[in-house]
């Protein structure tokens, strides 16, 4: 179901290279009001930014909470742990934290992850395709990794020199 009538505070997005992307994010163990909070404001921020996927690292927020919508199903991966994976693909992908930026590599083609939702209920998602790509994408970001860090050092150097032509150097 997508979440398109939920309203909330729309975050700034941290841009790479910020430090704070890199940061590793806490389990999170009160399942209580302002968690909630959180989870419809990372929702109405990705809803803003035309975003499938935001986690709370990518506002700043170090705590394991991530969220992702795509074809009308919405998910709130809180704490998310991955169990299995099987297979590969080749697509590409994009973050909200590089805008302008695409790269293609591989990622499993299907995962088994475990996730609590808002009351702290844990759920087993088994996720194909481009779902799948964007719970790993999503997982990665609580330990503060990045979809670039799979690529060449040449491929991230390029990267790097995109985003300070797009910015105008603030790097
Ligand atoms: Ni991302």
């Amino acid at each position: 179901m997508a979440n398109e009538n939920i309203t909330g505070k729309v975050f700034k997005i941290l841009k790479y290279p910020n430090p704070e992307l890199k940061k590793i994010a806490e389990p999170v163990e009160k399942f209580d009001d302002e968690l909630a909070e959180l989870v419809k404001n990372l929702f109405a921020t990705m809803h803003a930014n035309d975003g499938v996927g935001l986690a709370a690292t990518q506002v700043g927020i170090e705590k394991r909470v991530a969220v992702v919508e795509y074809k009308e199903n919405s998910y709130v991966l809180i704490n998310p742990r991955l169990i299995s994976t099987e297979g590969e693909q080749e697509g590409e992908e994009g973050c909200l934290s590089f805008p302008g930026i695409y790269a293609k590599f591989k990622r499993p083609m299907k995962v088994k992850i475990e996730a609590q939702d808002v009351n702290g209920n844990k759920n087993i998602y088994e996720a194909e395709g481009y779902t799948a790509r964007a719970f790993v994408h999503e997982m990665d970001h609580l330990d503060g990794k990045v979809f670039i860090d799979y690529l060449s050092n040449f491929k991230q150097g390029a990267i790097k020199k995109k985003l300070i032509k797009n910015t105008g150097g603030h790097f």
